[in-house]
């Protein structure tokens, strides 16, 4: 097992391994002590996954309820969270009870909201079950729901106690969802660290308890630097702004991972074009991409794309922030008028 600590303003642990799943019961014990537990999931996760985590509780004397929502980014809503705020209420949870978020980023950012207001803020344990949860939206405090103007518009910063990756869990996932993680994986390499970047050529799946220690390692690293996103957090965009438009312009059948895959290439191609990459370096991007089964080109244009990503909560005034690839592991943020975004993008296709 590996463990990365997380020096956020609630500091916590991240522990990796197999079979965590089945001490959850006493990493809490060690962690949270005794109190009520609700466990988040949804329901492919839910027929997967419960049965283990509830027995590890019972097995440590913890008494639960569980809350399930039906898995897939539309439940990330108001509804559902107003709704699990009130089975917390109706089950007389209180200020020292704690909520486990058993599954991919879209329970955690729900649930996690939920911990961040219920009472004022309870605790809550992330159990990741995706790639993308388990290197990214599991760790970093932000929470979040969708509204009916664009994803992610409501939430706080919330940090959980504990987050718990038990990489066996990510065995059942459909290749697909694994790919979308992967975009995520590659993108701290290409942000900071050449050598992670090499490691990754060598096979994701393979090695895959070290690329999630690495990836959370870099993810703790940014968080503890800029808890609240206002300087090199912002890093973590890297593919994000120019993806979240493919993602729009598509109407969403490019999943988040696909579209962070291909706002990645443009956005590389488009420094190398500035003369700020070395050609090479992309080509060992876009290949990394393509061996781990993620889209590089897609067939939107440069105005369509601009348009929308304008509407980017990334925007600030007359200007829009890109994460710049100057090299594999060495990106830069670049402010640059939203009025030449559509020229920008142009070079990247
Ligand atoms: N909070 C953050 O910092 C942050 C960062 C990145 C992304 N996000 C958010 O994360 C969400 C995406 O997360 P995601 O990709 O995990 O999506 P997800 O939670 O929707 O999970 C994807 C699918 O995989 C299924 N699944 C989960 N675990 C499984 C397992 N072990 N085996 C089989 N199937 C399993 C789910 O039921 C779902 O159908 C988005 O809402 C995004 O905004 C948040």
């Amino acid at each position: 097992m590996k463990t990365v600590r997380v020096n956020a303003s609630t500091p916590y642990d991240v522990l990796i391994g197999h079979s965590l799943l089945d001490s959850l019961g006493s990493r809490l014990k060690g962690s949270i002590g005794e109190c009520k537990i609700c466990i988040v999931t949804d329901d492919k996760v839910d027929d997967l996954y419960s049965v283990r985590a509830q027995e590890a509780l019972q097995r440590e004397g913890y008494s639960y309820n569980k809350f399930v929502i039906k898995n897939g980014e539309a439940s990330k809503n108001t509804q559902n969270l107003i709704a699990l705020l009130e089975f917390l209420a109706e089950n007389a949870f209180t200020r020292s009870d704690c909520i486990v978020s058993l599954g991919g980023g879209v329970v955690g950012d729900l649930s996690g909201f939920a911990a961040g207001i219920y009472l004022r803020g309870i605790r809550f344990v992330q159990v990741p079950t995706t790639l993308l949860a388990a290197v990214d939206s599991s760790v970093g405090g932000k929470t979040a729901v969708d509204l009916a103007a664009g994803k992610n518009l409501a939430g706080v910063f919330h940090q959980p106690s504990l987050v718990l990756c038990d990489v066996e869990t990510l065995d059942t996932l459909e290749e697909n969802i694994f790919a979308d993680g992967c975009a995520e994986v590659i993108k701290y390499a290409v942000i900071n660290d050449r050598p992670m970047f090499e490691r990754l050529q060598k096979g994701i799946k393979d090695n895959i308890e070290e690329v999630i220690f690495d990836c959370v390692t870099h993810k703790a690293e940014i968080v503890q630097s800029d808890e609240f996103d206002r300087g090199c957090r912002q890093l973590l965009n890297l593919g994000h702004t120019v993806g979240h438009a493919i993602e729009h312009c598509s109407n969403f059948e490019i999943s988040h991972g696909s579209a962070v895959a291909i706002g990645t290439t443009i956005v590389m191609k488009m420094a190398c074009s500035l003369g700020l990459c070395d050609e090479n370096d992309y080509l060992e991007t876009v290949k990394l991409l393509k061996a781990n089964a993620l889209p590089t080109k897609c067939n939107f244009n440069a105005e369509e794309l601009a348009r929308v990503a304008g509407a980017d909560k990334k925007r600030s005034g007359a200007t829009i922030t890109l994460v710049v690839p100057h090299g594999i592991g060495n990106c830069k943020l670049m402010a640059i008028p939203y009025s030449e975004l559509c020229t920008y993008i142009e070079k990247g296709l």
